[in-house]
């Protein structure tokens, strides 16, 4: 992963929470492309790196746009962006990574954002828009005020792909996402984005009438982990460097290695990114990411140690 310097060009109001960036090449050298569901990651000071979706369609090459909402449980990334960060600066970031492809499927595709969770499915659109497919993107936000890039969404090109669902109760989301999904268009694929109570409304409506296989999803955060609540210590032996590290309930792996001088990259630190993944030799993982996808948490053969623990006693890792 190569980092770059880039200047944050413009910043735009996008909605009452929500706060667009353009960046633009410091050295101006061309950025290196993307593929819509990309992300970077952001460095936002000693230790607090953010990932965040590109938004940018396929024909801009020039530069990356962003979007961060300012969350009231802010860790320091959103607070940063939204607080800290001016037109001008210039900040270090990652070149892209995907880990949300949109695949050619030959659709029809079929688009569900809630929030922030617009980001990664706005650069599918204006991707699927361009190559004149078939498309339909249903955006849900409590109102018209917290719905980002609304103008542009409501704009001749997206005139009659897009549909915005304004302040959806629980049930009344789950009764409609239950008709939405009632029926599986043959090669259909769908991808969504959104909180974690969005994405399992939508997992839930879809499950009785599409194949997992046309379900793609991605994640922006996961869900709060307690730090020793229900957490037991284990060990963890490392195969090719050698040492044996007892990680205790209110450590990770990665702070007890980082202890002892072993470093593994990170980036969310919160099961996300997949940065830290790491291959298991031997033992179970007790699976806390929501990276890793339900048949790889079931080889366990992979953990990501910034989040996960250990069912066994004793994991080997190969490090
Ligand atoms: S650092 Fe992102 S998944 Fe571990």
């Amino acid at each position: 992963m190569t980092n770059l310097s880039v200047r944050v060009n413009k910043i735009t109001q996008e909605a009452c929470d929500i706060k667009s960036f353009e960046l633009l090449s410091a050295s101006g050298e061309a950025l290196p492309a993307f593929a819509p569901g990309a992300h970077i990651d952001v460095r936002l000071g000693e230790g607090v790196i953010r990932q965040y979706s590109l938004c940018n369609g396929p024909d801009e090459t020039d530069r990356y746009l962003i979007a961060v909402k300012k969350e009231t449980a802010s860790r320091g990334g959103s607070l940063a962006m939204h607080e800290r960060i001016r037109e001008g600066d210039l900040i270090t970031i990652s070149s892209p990574r995907n880990h949300f492809p949109l695949e050619q499927s030959g659709g029809p595709y079929l688009l569900l954002a809630a929030g922030i969770g617009v980001t990664p499915i706005l650069a599918m659109a204006r991707h699927l828009l361009a190559a004149d497919a078939r498309f339909e993107l249903h955006y849900f936000t409590r109102s018209i005020a917290h719905t980002a890039f609304q103008a542009l969404l409501s704009g001749a090109g997206f005139a009659g792909h897009v549909q915005f669902h304004y302040g959806l109760e629980p049930d009344g989301l789950r009764a409609y996402l239950e008709q939405l999904l009632s029926v599986y268009p043959k090669n259909s694929a769908l991808y969504l984005c959104g909180p974690r109570v969005f994405m399992d409304l939508v997992e839930s409506a879809a499950a009785a009438s599409w194949p997992p296989e046309a379900v793609h999803l991605e994640y922006f955060n996961a869900e709060p982990q307690s730090r020793d609540a229900e957490h037991v210590s284990f060990e963890v032996r490392l195969e090719r460097s050698g040492g044996t590290y007892l990680i205790p309930p209110d450590m990770t792996i990665v702070e007890v290695l980082a202890q002892h001088g072993i470093h593994i990259e990170t980036s969310c630190e919160q099961g996300v990114c997949g940065t830290c993944l790491t291959a298991v030799l031997e033992g179970i993982p007790d699976h806390k990411d929501v990276y890793l996808t339900a048949a790889e948490k079931k080889s366990c053969d992979k953990i990501m140690p910034c989040v996960s623990r250990a069912k066994s006693g004793l994991l080997v890792l190969d490090l």
